[in-house]
């Protein structure tokens, strides 16, 4: 089914192949740099955006139609399953995501259910079709969830915290609780990224956004093993994946046994580090600092010339951010950083 795509960079990169250059796409390539999001968001929530099909689907095209961008990611969030789990999910303007009930006793965990993906979030399933027909086959689309530590993380916490002490002190203080959460989130992962992959993704990331907080030891224990069992289970689908930990540097050795096809790597490592690392046979995907596309077009373009000039020659390879691009982002920037990647070094600069 992937054949037929008219641009198809991104997939030939995940699997490794030598691509003419890199693919790109951005984290977090929907949002609220656009205006043109900000006017579809003006008159839902967020939630309600994420819940329903032709808004979900308006916003995932919006970067392949603004930017040309080499994938689609679905616009909607990692926790939209953890609400169908059982837990009240809150997002305020500020604050980000909230869990008013937050999970902190084995009860709780015992109290969550494995839904049903397709009667409780079965909206998902639904954007996906409708990106699919929108898109026309121009670019791949990626399906994504969030990791078992990560989604716990959020559970646990009940909202974005700086040092994650709450997950952190259940995990030194009653790891089997840890666990018992991390094997329900699990399941439920699996369940929604099947969903995902029937209804037509081409392919996923798993966002273990909060596991650079772990010890490499912690981390063998607590977030690959989940991880790992994701990838095994969604093998049969034959879905090219990608997994991305924020803050990976300590961890991607330990990364690259959870057998995805691709390892995201942030800003903070350089990718001529990254590739001695792993060994070619994994897909790297990275690094750009967000920040850089608050600075002016020429130092951007350096960095581009940077980390170009870091994976010359490295067959699977896929351009990035080292993590989401911020609300504050001006879309000329991104454009121009498309452009430079697609185009080459001379793409024409925007005015500064
Ligand atoms: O990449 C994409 O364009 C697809 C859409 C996407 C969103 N969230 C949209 C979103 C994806 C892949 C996510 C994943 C996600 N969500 C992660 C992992 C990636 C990462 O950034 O680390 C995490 C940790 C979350 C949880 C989350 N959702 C937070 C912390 C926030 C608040 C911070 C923020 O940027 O506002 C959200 C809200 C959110 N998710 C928005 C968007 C576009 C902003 C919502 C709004 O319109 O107000």
């Amino acid at each position: 089914m992937t054949t037929a795509l008219k641009n198809d960079l991104f997939l030939r990169a995940c699997r490794g192949v030598r691509t003419e250059r890199p693919p790109i796409w951005i984290m977090r390539q929907a949002g609220r740099y656009m205006p043109e999001y900000q006017a579809i968001r003006k008159n839902t929530t967020f939630l309600g955006l994420c819940k329903t099909p032709d808004l979900a689907a308006r916003a995932t095209l919006l970067p392949i139609d603004i930017l040309g961008v080499d994938a689609a990611i679905l616009f909607s969030d990692i926790l939209v399953p953890v609400e169908a789990m059982g837990l009240d999910l809150m997002f305020s303007e500020h604050k980000g995501p909230s869990f008013p009930n937050p999970v902190r006793t084995r009860a709780d965990v015992d109290g969550l259910e494995v839904p049903d993906p397709v009667s409780k979030t079965g909206f998902v399933a639904e954007a996906i079709r409708e990106v699919n027909r929108r898109l026309a086959s121009r670019v791949p689309l990626i399906g994504f969830a969030g990791a078992p530590f990560t989604l716990a993380t959020y559970m646990v916490e009940g909202e974005i915290t700086k040092d994650f002490s709450r997950v952190k002190r259940m995990m030194f203080s009653e790891p089997e609780t840890l666990h018992a959460l991390l094997e329900k989130a699990t399941d439920t992962v699996i369940r929604y990224l099947s969903m995902q992959a029937e209804a037509g993704v081409h392919a996923y990331q798993i966002f273990d956004t909060w596991a650079g907080s772990l010890s490499s030891f912690h981390y063998r224990s607590f977030a690959l093993p989940y991880v790992r069992k994701i990838v095994q289970a969604m093998r049969g689908y034959g879905l090219p994946s990608i997994l991305y930990v924020n803050g990976s540097c300590a961890l991607l050795e330990d990364m690259k046994e959870a057998g995805a096809d691709v390892v995201s790597v942030d800003w903070r490592l350089s990718l001529s580090v990254a590739r001695k690392r792993l060994s070619e046979s994994t897909g790297i995907q990275g690094n750009l600092d967000p920040v850089s596309l608050l600075g002016t077009p020429s130092v951007l373009k350096d960095e581009v010339g940077r980390i170009l000039k870091e994976m010359e020659g490295r067959p699977g390879f896929i351009f990035n951010l080292g993590h989401g691009i911020l609300p504050e982002t001006p879309v000329s920037m991104a454009r121009y950083l498309v452009r430079l990647v697609q185009d080459g070094l001379s793409a024409p600069q925007p005015v500064e």
